[in-house]
């Protein structure tokens, strides 16, 4: 074994569930960085250790994927595990066997269940019938592994998380809600700016303000790109049409006119201010190419960081 493992206080986190970063404090948020970074520069250094041999996650795929899929598959390989790739019309769930039969059935024979879906009511009801964890790889509503891997990237470029000003300039999904629980429980300031009628839910913004009132985190809302990203230093954007949006995208690209992170967004931010996308990213729309192909843009550490951030993740729910 390598000396990289969880700390103590992450303990009580094993066989619970990530639904939303919601769920979790500050301490797991942060030990499960360290983890991540440990594991990260263990990796680098040729450092291995199976602390999942033998397990197995099942993963369900209702809407496609590169960077979870592949991320989750090969961390569970490195950590000495196994990950099955499934997706719901190779399930009888695609010939309408319940979720909670089907919950039950692969709790069985797995160690942990992720699930990439449409609705968070789906996952929700997964995790409720499941007897081992379940980790939510996407929604419409959150998607706290890309999260995980945003803070493990800004912590990394920038040193800290507390007190630093990040902007997020485009629509309200679920990148957004999930970066906005992520701000609130470490302290960082989130400047949004989406068009009128694209703002994040309101519940979920409430329940950030409720979070960020013990972490000091500041969470303001706009509809000016340039107000939200005046001094920032990072800048984040995601597709103006998710997953499961397709028929609304000519709308959304007239509505979104005017929220591009090209280069002269950018230079309303610090100098130094970094440029993040979850990815998959649609040049000329949300990101000019400059920006997204240019010095400031860390969109390929942060796709690696999902590895590192969710394998610390699975040790911790699955070990
Ligand atoms: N960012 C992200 O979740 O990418 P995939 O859709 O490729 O998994
Ligand atoms: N908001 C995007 C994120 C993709 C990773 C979507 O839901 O399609």
């Amino acid at each position: 074994m390598s000396a990289v493992k969880p700390k103590p206080w992450l303990n009580h986190l094993r066989g619970r569930d990530l639904l939303s970063l919601g769920d979790v404090s500050p301490e797991e948020v942060e030990g499960l960085l360290d983890l991540a970074e440990g594991l990260k520069n263990g990796a680098a250094k040729g450092g291995t250790s199976a602390p999942l041999a033998g397990k197995i996650l099942a993963m369900i795929f209702d809407k496609p994927s590169t960077r979870t899929r592949v991320s989750f598959e090969a961390g569970m390989s490195q950590l000495g595990g196994h990950a099955l790739s499934l997706n719901r019309n190779e399930l009888q769930l695609g010939r309408g066997e319940t979720l909670a039969d089907t919950a039950r059935t692969l709790s069985r024979y797995v160690d942990g269940i992720l699930i990439r879906t449409h609705s968070h009511a789906t996952v929700v009801e997964l995790a409720r019938y499941a007897t081992v964890p379940v980790i939510n790889g996407l929604t419409d509503r959150f998607h706290p592994c890309q999260a995980l891997a945003d803070l493990l990237t800004l912590r990394e470029k920038k040193g800290r998380l507390a007190g630093l000003r990040v902007a997020y300039v485009g629509d309200g999904n679920n990148v957004l809600h999930s970066l906005l629980y992520a701000a609130a429980v470490t302290g960082m300031h989130l400047m949004v700016a989406t068009p009128p009628g694209y703002e994040p839910d309101p519940e979920v913004v409430a329940e950030a303000e409720s979070m960020a009132r013990s972490t000091g985190a500041e969470l303001r809302f706009f509809h000016d790109p340039e107000a939200a990203v005046r001094g920032a230093d990072a800048v984040y954007t995601d597709v103006w049409a998710s997953m499961g949006q397709e028929e609304e995208k000519e709308r959304r690209i007239r509505d979104f006119q005017g929220f591009q992170v090209d280069s002269k967004l950018m230079s309303c931010a610090k100098g130094d201010a970094l440029f993040l996308h979850c990815l998959p990213a649609y040049r000329g729309l949300e990101v000019s190419e400059a920006v997204i192909d240019g010095p400031r843009s860390v969109v390929f550490d942060q796709a690696e960081n999902r590895l590192h951030a969710q394998k610390a993740l699975l040790w911790t729910l699955l070990g």
